[in-house]
């Protein structure tokens, strides 16, 4: 774990312009605009989310790199948002009640959580009965001709940024006990996945 968390804190710097090149923003929109009442983001890292947030919402973002947080609480004042609360803690092992959020967001974070089994237990666990936990993630493809340029693309994101291009993120949320599943291929066939569960 202090790996991954220590590496997001040595790249925090550069994160937002690997970020911003990235052609995820509109469907990141997309995910945001599914969210309603009182809101839990996990990972939010640098805040890339957060402009896509109305300014009436009621938003806790949480992550375990210090650096992250720290430019999301810049994009904050930046934007004005007294909306959204950032907390350090880990997803593995949530600080809050059973039954606490109506909607959790996860983009792009699932590829590095240390134990991911552990993270979605706990987005489970703090979701209200009826709750809706929204994952826009890549994962390993069911194509085996992608999986061999992502088995090779692999070796150097897990060295450079603790990321891991081939978790099983959509089979591990159906593992867990959510009453509804539901899932859209996004990009590259279905590495790119927005998935809906519902608790
Ligand atoms: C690739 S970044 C994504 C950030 C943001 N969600 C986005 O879409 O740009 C992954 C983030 O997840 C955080 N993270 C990974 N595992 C975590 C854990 N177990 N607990 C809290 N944060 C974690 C990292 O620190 C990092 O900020």
């Amino acid at each position: 774990m202090k790996n991954t968390q220590s590496k997001y804190t040595r790249m925090a710097h550069i994160y937002d312009w690997v970020e911003q090149r990235m052609p995820m923003n509109d469907f990141k929109k997309q995910a945001v605009n599914l969210l309603q009442g009182k809101i839990l983001e996990v990972g939010i890292g640098s805040g890339a989310n957060l402009k896509f947030y109305k300014k009436d919402s009621d938003v806790t973002g949480i992550d375990f790199s210090t650096g992250m947080l720290e430019i999301a609480k810049e994009k904050i004042n930046t934007l004005n948002l007294n909306n959204v609360k950032l907390i350090e803690m880990n997803i593995e092992n949530m600080n809050f009640p059973d039954n606490t959020f109506d909607s959790v967001l996860s983009t792009c974070v699932f590829c590095t959580v240390p134990n991911p089994k552990n993270g979605i237990l706990e987005i489970l666990r703090v979701l209200k009965p009826g709750g809706k936990a929204i994952f826009l993630e890549h994962m390993k493809s069911s194509s085996s001709s992608i999986n061999i340029f992502l088995k090779f693309m692999n070796i150097i994101t897990t060295k450079a940024l603790g990321t891991s291009l081939l978790r099983e993120t959509e089979k591990t949320i159906r593992e867990v006990g959510f009453s509804k599943v539901t899932s859209k291929n996004i990009m590259m066939k279905d590495v790119v996945r927005l998935i809906i569960a519902e608790k």
